[in-house]
């Protein structure tokens, strides 16, 4: 018997896990570690923390960079000065380590698993984790894109199948999901969360979080997830990533807090803080967020890892006056693990011997780490994931790639189809154009560490597989005209009897760092498509993107436009079954599009203000802009089918909500000639309150199937919870007033509307 090693058992018993259970999945999954724990038991959690020195305490407090270059890994985070694979085992081996991220597979995190298994002093598992975002080697579409599905419960399986790969490659923990909610398009990272919504970013980050870690985290098939960036990342002002949040508490406790409180309550084990400061604490340093709400109030038990180098990063900001000030800062704001900076390896030991640290609150912190390696196996069976032999096995399976297939139809979004320009027939002379057609660099989207671009269905393939006729020209590059590309795309349209324009942002232009200034298409690609236009020939744009644009001319007004993100694996092949009818679209915009890139931060579920401009033109003295209207050009839930869906009938159960509930229920009718799928969203406004609140709210959504000439009831149910709102001292409260409640097809269009009391009990 190894008598370096812990069980899970004994871990949980030291961390007090086995006290006060309550229904939390977080503690059902410690407690489940612990029901499972191998029969042996070694020493207890309390006993193993009393023999590591304050060297080793710190370390299992740190995490790093894997020093083995890996490739994609290596562009996403440059390592550091230190890149150095023999070193960086050496410094596992003397427990200055407690894992490292974005490695490279199973035969790293063997070596260095070994290593510390064999020669390390008390023989403490690493952690092996990875930012998996969307997919491992099978690449699912981009967060955004898949929220477009409106459907948690596919990005619940997604997140399961990522699970699969990236464990069976050694990884135990994944860096996701990240569930910032983005109401800024300018902010690149709109692409891997949920969009602008706060009721779809919940309902994702929570089936992101159950996808990830499955019934047990003590499996070879699962990972921990990681809630992050805690908080309010996404409202980073003016768009740009990294910048200050200012930002009044109702709005913080009732819109951005949420889809992390929903992530933590579907048991996430660990929380990623964020970047930005908020009103004026940065969020590493923030223990009102680290620790009073997340743990005080939220009663999270899991760890909070630091975001890459933001505790250092306090120095620059102006919260820190060094390193060993930021160390002890983010350390006593609550933040557990450091992750690349060092400076907890660093100052850590330092700040307890001079009491600035308590070595209880050291303790604390150390097992709560250890109670998460337990809980994920590792004491039990430090190499569970670790197996190189399986890595392939699970790689892009025949089952994973029809899911990314059926992910990637459920993310496209029709916005327009004027003259059901689509679907199109198969004979059809197709003119396909534009620096996406052929898709080597761009295909997965940002945030990728391990997929395979060369291995994704582009256009040009997914249209082959269709059997489409077709022809290809570039016309332009994504952000450089190429010599003569124009005149070849004219005169390939002119050769054919419809264009598939296929324009938009390429990898590097969202993801992290990514902040644009104008939403717009780069010029060079604009002016391919007024050229193409120029033929009178119909086009269908297909639009490759990683958040809301603005369109202008030709784009804008082409008669068919399907947004389409970036799509993952099975990109080609699906956007072909939407173009060719194989399937109805049935995506809706998880985000506004505005008329104008000045327009943002633009968001549906905005305040009135007390000078509205009426619909219609813009009258003076009006909140409204002088060049565009007030409007989205496609606004938030807005998606087409291939029916012609219409609403009609809105009953209300009853005149008045106290107690109980209230149904709201509207006829929902396809006069069309194909089959739909209909997302149908029910939307409420309380017209006065001591709060303003917003025009329009999401309070429920379906997807409903709905065959050629068939209607469809649906009901959905309301209670005065769903009409709670948070007042100015951040409390939830329900008050009395006239509700205003729509059925509608997306959050700007009237659909049916009704209304009805609210008097809370
Ligand atoms: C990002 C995180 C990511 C981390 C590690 C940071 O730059 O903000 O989302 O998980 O790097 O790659």
């Amino acid at each position: 018997m190894n008598q370096g090693r812990v069980s899970r058992r004994t871990l949980l018993a030291g961390a007090g896990a086995a006290l006060a259970w309550s229904a939390s999945p977080l503690r059902a999954m410690l407690q489940q570690a612990e029901a499972e724990a191998g029969p042996a038991t070694r020493r207890s959690i309390a006993a193993l923390i009393k023999e590591m020195t304050l060297e080793e305490k710190a370390g299992q407090l740190t995490l790093m960079p894997a020093a083995w270059s890996g490739g994609v890994a290596t562009d996403l985070n440059p390592p550091g000065a230190d890149n150095n694979f023999t070193k960086q085992i050496a410094a596992a081996v003397a427990g200055d380590l407690t894992g490292v991220f974005n490695g490279n597979g199973a035969a790293m995190a063997l070596r260095m698993q070994r290593a510390v298994m064999e020669r390390s002093r008390l023989k403490i598992p690493l952690l092996f984790a990875a930012d998996v975002i969307h997919g491992y080697r099978t690449i699912f579409p981009v967060g955004v894109g898949e929220a477009a599905s409106f459907e948690p419960a596919l990005a619940e399986r997604t997140a399961r199948i990522a699970a699969f790969e990236a464990s069976g490659a050694g990884i135990d923990w994944t860096f996701a999901p990240m569930v910032d909610i983005a109401r800024d398009q300018r902010w690149g990272r709109t692409m891997e969360g949920a969009g602008e919504d706060v009721l779809i970013g919940r309902l994702f980050a929570a089936a992101r979080v159950r996808g990830f870690q499955g019934k047990s985290l003590a499996r070879d098939d699962t990972l921990m997830a990681c809630v992050k960036h805690f908080a309010a990342y996404g409202a980073a002002e003016a768009g740009l990533d990294y910048n200050s949040v200012d930002m009044s508490l109702p709005r913080l406790v009732e819109i951005y807090l949420r889809p992390y409180r929903a992530g933590i309550d579907a048991g996430a084990g660990s929380v990623m803080t964020a970047f930005n400061e908020l009103n004026g604490v940065p969020s590493t340093g923030n223990h009102w967020l680290q620790t009073e709400v997340l743990r005080d109030d939220w009663g999270f038990e899991g760890f909070v890892v630091s975001d890459y180098t933001s505790d250092e990063e306090m120095i620059a900001a102006g919260f820190a006056a060094d390193r060993r000030e930021a160390a002890r800062i983010a350390f006593l704001a609550g933040v557990d693990m450091s992750m690349t900076s060092g400076v907890y390896r660093e100052h850590l030991p330092g700040l307890v011997r001079d009491g600035l640290v308590s070595e209880d609150q050291l303790d604390r912190s150390v097992r709560r780490v250890l109670a998460a390696k337990a809980a994920l196996g590792l004491f039990d069976d430090p190499f569970l994931r670790i197996d190189p032999a399986r890595e392939k096995k699970r790689s892009r399976l025949p089952s994973s790639l029809a899911l990314a297939r059926e992910a990637a139809q459920k993310s496209i979004v029709l916005v327009r189809n004027e003259g059901d320009l689509l679907p199109l027939s198969p004979k059809t002379k197709l003119a396909l154009i534009g620096p996406f057609v052929r898709d080597g660099r761009d295909i997965n989207g940002p945030w990728v560490v391990y997929g395979d671009n060369g291995q994704s269905v582009d256009l040009a393939v997914g249209l082959k597989n269709a059997g489409a006729d077709f022809s290809m020209t570039l016309g332009s590059d994504v952000e450089a005209p190429i010599p003569g590309g124009i005149e070849a795309a004219v005169a390939a349209a002119r050769a054919a009897d419809v264009v598939l324009l296929a324009i938009g942002e390429s990898e590097r232009m969202s993801g992290e760092a990514q902040s644009r200034s104008e939403i717009v298409l780069p010029a060079p690609q604009q002016a391919l498509a007024e050229a193409v236009a120029q033929t009178g020939k119909p086009i269908v744009v297909i639009l490759r993107n990683g958040r809301a644009l603005a369109l202008h001319g030709a784009v804008k007004n082409a008669p068919a436009i399907l947004v389409t993100w970036f799509l993952g694996s099975e990109s080609g092949n699906a956007i072909a079954d939407v173009l060719f009818g194989k399937v109805s679209p049935s995506g809706r915009l998880p985000v506004s599009f505005p008329h104008e890139s000045g327009q943002e931060p633009y968001y549906y579920a905005h305040k009135s203000t007390g000078r509205p401009n009426p619909p219609g033109p813009l009258q003076e003295y009006k909140a409204h802009y002088r060049e565009t209207a007030n409007n989205a050009l496609f606004p938030f839930g807005h998606g087409l089918t291939y029916g012609k869906i219409s609403y009609s009938d809105l009953a209300l159960s009853a005149k008045r909500l106290s107690g109980g509930s209230i149904e709201v229920a509207a006829t929902i009718r396809n006069s069309g000639s194909r089959a739909a799928v209909e997302t149908v969203q029910l939307y409420t406004h309380q017209r006065v309150a001591s709060m303003t609140q917003p025009v329009r709210q999401l309070r429920a959504f379906r997807k409903i199937a709905l065959g050629a000439g068939k209607a469809k009831t649906v009901r959905f149910v309301l209670t005065g919870e769903d009409l709670a709102f948070v007042n100015g001292a951040g409390k939830w409260v329900r008050e009395a007033g006239v509700i205003d409640v729509w059925i509608a097809p997306n959050a700007e269009a009237e659909g049916v509307h009704g209304t009805f009391d609210f008097a809370p009990a």
